[in-house]
């Protein structure tokens, strides 16, 4: 992390920025109905108290009531070995049996899953939990027999948004195998990466699946995975392709004999098969997930079963207040951690019933989501900022002609801005629905800050206090607290260990010590967790009622419509063009998906900047990491303003895209590139009609800490 300290920013401008906090306007309280409060899990304010810092950590009994073990635990926290914290030490459990054998007697007929696919001419399927036991009991004797998997694998998933993704998942769980889903919007690229980084020999794909009313050809894309992985020397051995029509190949690309099956045509063995859930650890790795970092390699979240499962149970049923009888409905992808935890595991671990819509909500119009809502009787709805912005710019009039009635609504991903979350109140939730905003990342496995829905009145723009049994702290860039209502922001991070937090980074524990305490442990020899706070990486600012406000990303991570994407990533994708030399990557604000990219190339000597260059570089993202790092922008710029040490300064990068303000660039080695590069970007945008609204404190505060983790 942290080579030098950011001494490009001046006391001043510190001062100035705590000044901006200071003018911010306090936002006024909501109040949850008092129907919501009578029927919500957690409506007491006592359990406040029951998960006070003095309860800690034998607060999460609590949690780890809600799953069954099959031999209870014995230590609750081992934290002998900072910071490899292990939860539920001596437990051991099956996730799939928690998620669900134990509900079968009782909802065995009620749907676990409804999937809706994107085509609205196709039924919706109601698959009960009978039946997803089954499909996973088959899948799993499958993976067993015919994949020879054994526990402590890993099988990598390249899936979308279909139930043979959580029958995959669960699959995996059911014999202790470790699955590492790649959202399949990623590009094939991507997805290698992450087969080789996992050391996986199986994937589990299908031939395609709609988006925005498109058959996707999704085996190709797996193909490019498969090259990919195989030039970082990873072979797999046996590819599974699931079949979107069964019977019917959706894609042009060959399957290759001996390696590629279709499911649907070795499963039959299996029919009816049921495989023993296998007693795992509660230390045993569940799940990998990838996310992107400070540098261009994936780090592969490690989750544990135990801890992550209890985590999850709790913070679904106090925070997302899920019952059985709700129908609960969350837009997230599954191939992000938000769907891990919010659309597979915590929905069927509570034995409620979850909706899985195939494609894009906004399609074929802006009513879909709530023809979707009102058909189906969601009552729990949760969705990113992006997403309510979309909605809000499409049909701002649509939710009043459907008749759906949410409870509960959930806004994660990226900060929301309180005009939006008025509108996600009144015209979303009709004024009926309590609105939880939960921060948290990749790694948490769930909610880290959030209100307590019937218990804490929200207050827009803010996500709330931290959830029970989180402690978190502000500290400034030298390690002081930054109080409660002083208006100042600073580093947001966790005190105390918790059980979802990721085990470690797959194949790296280095760069999990590194990454997340590298930062603020000021004594690597402790061994006394106290002395190890988790830096989350987010600027964040406490108000006097103790509700936090966060800022976004201080480190190279640009949020794109929720998703973290590392500038890292997006400027080595750049530097394969081969006419580019330098590259850097920043975000700029963009009124749907709150954040955008934007990238600057610098050319080697005697290469003349051209449109084609600027649409090689966009291709290369699109490539090597999905459409959704596509920049939106490509700026080819004679030379980058830099630190005399020769550090590319994203922040002043930044500000100009941005129209902000540059600071203080005195201190560069080149000062008078600042003016060339703002003259010809502002300049084309202004043409261009790109020129965005002024920045509110808060985005201006963001964008001046931008970059500073280099
Ligand atoms: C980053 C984590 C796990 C949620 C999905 C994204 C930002 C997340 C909020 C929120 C403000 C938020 C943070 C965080 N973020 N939720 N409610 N308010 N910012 O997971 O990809 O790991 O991204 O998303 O910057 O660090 P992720």
């Amino acid at each position: 992390m942290a080579e030098e300290l950011p001494t490009e920013v001046s006391e001043q401008e510190k001062v100035s920025e705590a000044e901006i906090a200071v003018h911010w306007k306090e936002e006024e309280y909501y109040y949850p109905s008092e129907a919501f409060v009578e029927q919500a899990n957690a409506a007491d304010p006592a359990i406040l108290e029951r998960f006070s810092e003095e309860h800690f950590p034998e607060c999460f009994q609590e949690y780890s009531d809600l799953l069954a073990w099959d031999e209870p635990w014995n230590q609750m926290l081992d934290s002998s070995n900072p910071p490899f914290w292990r939860w539920f030490v001596g437990g051991r459990l099956n996730a799939s049996y928690n998620c669900l054998d134990r509900h079968l007697e009782k909802y065995g007929d009620k749907a676990a899953i409804i999937w809706v696919p994107e085509p609205e001419s196709e039924e919706t399927q109601f698959i009960t939990y009978s039946d997803l036991h089954r499909r996973v009991n088959e899948f799993a004797a499958l993976l067993q027999d015919f994949c020879e998997l054994k526990t402590g694998d890993r099988v990598t998933f390249y899936l979308p948004m279909i139930p043979e993704l959580p029958v995959s998942m669960l699959a995996c769980a059911r014999i202790g195998v470790i699955h590492s889903e790649v959202f399949g919007g990623f590009s094939g690229a991507a997805c290698g990466d992450r087969i080789a980084d996992s050391g996986s020999h199986i994937l589990v794909t299908v031939d395609g699946y709609y988006r925005s009313g498109e058959l996707q050809d999704h085996k190709a894309r797996a193909d490019e995975a498969l090259d990919a992985a195989a030039k970082l020397g990873q072979t797999v051995d046996k590819v599974l392709v699931w079949r979107r029509h069964p019977g019917q190949y959706a894609s042009k690309s060959p399957m290759v004999e001996g390696r590629d099956f279709f499911v649907d045509e070795i499963i039959g063995k299996y029919r009816d098969e049921v495989v023993t859930p296998v007693s795992m650890p509660a230390e045993a790795p569940l799940f990998l997930m990838y996310t992107s970092g400070t540098t261009g390699r994936p780090k592969g979240c490690q989750h544990s079963t135990g801890g992550y499962l209890a985590y999850v149970a709790g913070t679904a049923k106090y925070y997302e207040d899920i019952h059985p009888e709700d129908i609960y409905w969350c837009t997230a992808d599954i191939g992000w951690i938000t769907g891990h935890s919010y659309i597979v595991y915590g929905p069927l671990m509570l034995g409620t019933t979850t909706v899985i819509y195939e494609g894009v909500p906004t399609y074929p119009d802006a009513g879909r989501a709530w023809r979707i809502a009102e058909k189906l009787g969601v009552n729990i709805f949760h969705t990113a900022p992006t997403m309510i912005r979309m909605l809000r710019k499409l049909g701002p009039d649509e939710p009043a002609k459907y008749d759906y009635h949410f409870k509960h609504l959930t806004t994660v991903g990226e900060p929301i801005e309180p005009e939006v979350w008025r509108w996600y109140h009144e015209v979303i939730g009709k004024g009926e629905a309590v609105i939880v905003d939960t921060w948290w990342q990749t790694e948490n496995g769930g909610f880290l800050g959030s209100t307590l829905p019937a218990v804490h009145p929200m207050k827009p723009g803010s996500c709330g206090p931290a959830v029970l049994g989180i402690y978190p702290v502000i500290y400034d860039e030298d390690g002081k607290e930054v109080p409660a209502g002083s208006g100042r922001a600073g580093n947001i991070c966790i005190r105390n260990p918790w059980p979802g937090l990721c085990q470690t980074v797959w194949g790296q524990p280095e760069r999990f010590v590194d990454i997340y305490y590298g930062k603020f442990c000021k004594d690597r020899s402790s061994k006394d967790w106290h002395d190890w706070p988790y830096l989350a990486g987010d600027g964040a600012v406490q108000a006097a009622d103790g509700y936090f406000r966060i800022l976004g990303r201080v480190d190279d991570v640009i949020n794109v419509a929720g998703h973290r994407l590392g500038t890292k990533e997006i400027e080595s994708a750049a530097l394969t063009v081969d006419e580019v030399s330098e590259a850097a990557a920043v975000p700029v604000v963009d009124e749907v998906r709150g954040r955008a990219v934007e990238i600057y190339v610098a050319l080697k000597p005697g290469t003349a900047p051209s449109k084609a260059i600027e649409n090689k570089v966009k291709e290369a993202v699109d490539r090597l990491i999905g459409k959704i790092a596509r920049p939106r922008s490509v700026w080819i710029v004679q030379d980058m303003p830099k630190t005399r040490s020769g550090k590319i300064m994203r922040r002043v990068i930044a500000a100009i895209s941005n129209f902000g303000d540059v600071g203080d660039v005195s201190t560069l080695a080149n000062p008078e590139i600042v003016d060339e590069i703002r003259h010809h970007v502002q300049s084309e945008k202004v043409k261009r009609g790109d020129q965005p609204r002024e920045l509110t404190p808060e985005e201006a505060a963001e964008l001046r800490s931008f970059g500073h983790a280099e």
